[in-house]
């Protein structure tokens, strides 16, 4: 039934969640706010700036679109010093074997990752020509709970949104494969996407995912 698996990246085939959140968690603490893991379960699958906005919330102060600006910027500059000595080895358990066996079956894949990172990361992982289709978060006009980057890739492996499964680690992403009408699988902390129809702890098994193809 399934002809397509669309894979978000941050935290579904890399552990690159963790360097989000420190990253955050480096520019929150000299900001003097608030940032715990709690708060950043809000923020996976969230676009940066956005991302700003929920942590400047547990601030006193008013920030100008300008000084939003240079934060976000900040934040990114931390993470893309982070995302450097990523390597082959930083990808999840079973990630590979199940785009191996996904490809031997002519299942098509793509990744919908809102992140303007995303290439970089998937280069230095070695994962760049492994799919199928890759989003272009800048051409994105609504991040994910919207549906529209999961119907993008959708239509940039020509798959029908319904024969398609989508794989996520937060609960905008979730949301957004399920108002895209495909079948969503969560994975990572599953209060996170508890609203997923299967939730998995990670994807060392492969076979948990190909079985439901
Ligand atoms: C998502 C992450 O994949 O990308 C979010 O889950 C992140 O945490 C978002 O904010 C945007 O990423 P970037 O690299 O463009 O800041
Ligand atoms: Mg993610």
């Amino acid at each position: 039934k399934y002809k397509g698996i669309i894979f978000d990246l941050d935290g579904v085939i890399t552990d690159t969640a963790e360097y989000h959140y420190l990253a955050w968690k480096k520019l929150a603490d000299e900001l003097n706010i608030y940032f715990d893991r709690k708060i950043n379960e809000n923020l996976k699958g969230v676009s940066r700036l956005e991302s700003l906005e929920i942590i400047l919330k547990n601030s006193d102060k008013v920030f100008s679109d300008e000084e939003k600006h240079y934060l976000a910027d900040k934040k990114n500059d931390y993470y893309k010093e982070m995302i450097k000595k990523i390597t082959p080895q930083d990808i999840l358990p079973g990630v590979c074997d199940l785009i191996n066996n996904l490809k031997e079956r002519e299942i098509k894949i793509a990744v919908a990752s809102v992140s303007k990172n995303a290439k970089t990361v998937l280069d230095n992982l070695g994962l760049l020509d492994s799919f199928d289709y890759i989003v272009d978060a800048e051409k994105i006009k609504n991040g994910k709970p919207d549906p529209e980057i999961f119907l993008n890739a959708a239509d940039g492996i020509k798959v029908e949104p319904c024969c398609c499964i989508g794989i996520e680690d937060s609960k905008a992403g979730i949301e957004a494969i399920n108002r895209a009408g495909m079948l969503s699988v969560g994975v990572g902390n599953p209060e996170t996407v508890e609203e997923a129809d299967i939730i998995l702890k990670d994807l060392s098994n492969p076979s948990d995912l190909l079985n439901l193809i």
